[in-house]
């Protein structure tokens, strides 16, 4: 049987991806945000999936504001990197896993979570900024990924967006899904964007180091009271755009310590951690959690 082991947690901001396909990485200004990541790249080699099921939030790349799926699951065997204006990333192609994600649709449409299917879907920074992060850089002639990702979008750029808890239920739904896969596989969940940011308006530039890392805190260690936040407390008090960390909601929930809703499992142990102001306009996050 299929088994999730370990999830992943990280912010995706665009300029990461930009300083690495230009070279700046060991600027002043970036070092340290790359520093906080190299922990994880080890890590995921010492700890290589057969799969990643990335949870990310497409930016109005491949869905227009003409169609807006709330939860979306890629089926396609592979996802060009988008372009977002100046061309798609220098990065390699993204290979699915479209028999992992088929079943997984059907179990959890079974279990009452509607998705859309996608059978071909341009991936922007929302998706390829984790992988670079968590993986290094990547020839996109030479390289390749280390493995094939299952790329889930969540709507939370036109409202109404999904709330944290339908997040998190909807992670335990996934999780039973990977488990009736009938093939041993170790698949990672990643759950990706935020923290802080605010892009517009008169609060632009917003960020929220002590809320953020109240919610790293209970993400980890109280993530049933996480899942309760309401729209209303990200956008107040991590931003407009920091509620893209409903998506962590849907990893943190696939975890193994979550059983109908309540944390009555052994806790995963925590294997990394890192904050970090400033990098563009949002502040960075990341966490890695493995069952135990
Ligand atoms: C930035 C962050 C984002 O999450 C995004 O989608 C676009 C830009 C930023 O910090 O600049
Ligand atoms: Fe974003």
């Amino acid at each position: 049987m299929a088994k999730i082991t370990a999830s992943v947690y990280t912010s995706h901001v665009p300029a990461i991806g930009a300083a690495m396909d230009l070279g700046k990485t060991q600027e002043d200004y970036w070092k340290p945000v790359f520093a906080g990541y190299e922990y994880s790249k080890q890590w995921l080699k010492d700890n290589k999936p057969d799969v990643i099921f990335l949870v990310f939030n497409d930016h109005a790349t491949a869905f227009s504001l003409d169609m807006i799926p709330t939860f979306a699951i890629g089926t396609a065997d592979s996802y060009e990197p988008a372009d977002e204006g100046w061309g798609p990333r220098p990065v390699p192609v993204v290979k699915g896993h479209s028999a992992l994600a088929s079943h997984i649709a059907h179990s959890v449409i079974q279990q009452d979570f509607d998705l859309t299917i996608v059978n071909k879907m341009a991936v922007d920074h929302g998706l390829t900024v984790p992988l670079s992060l968590m993986c290094g850089p990547r020839d996109p002639q030479t390289g390749q990924w280390p493995c094939p990702v299952i790329p889930f979008a969540v709507n939370v750029v036109q409202y109404p967006i999904p709330s944290g808890k339908r997040c998190f239920d909807l992670g335990q739904a996934i999780r039973k899904a990977v488990e009736s896969y009938d093939e041993d596989l170790n698949v990672h969940i990643w759950g990706t964007g935020g923290m802080s940011h605010q892009l517009q308006g008169p609060r632009a530039g917003l960020i929220n180091r002590e809320w953020d890392n109240a919610f790293l805190d209970q993400l980890i260690t109280d993530p049933v009271a996480a899942a309760n936040i309401p729209h209303i407390e990200y956008v107040r008090e991590a931003g407009s755009e920091g509620i893209e960390l409903v998506m962590w909601l849907i990893a943190r929930g696939a975890m193994s310590d979550i059983n109908e809703g309540k944390q009555t499992g052994a806790a995963p142990q925590l294997k990394h951690r890192f904050y970090h102001v400033p990098a563009s306009n949002t502040a960075v996050g990341h966490a890695i959690l493995e069952n135990t």
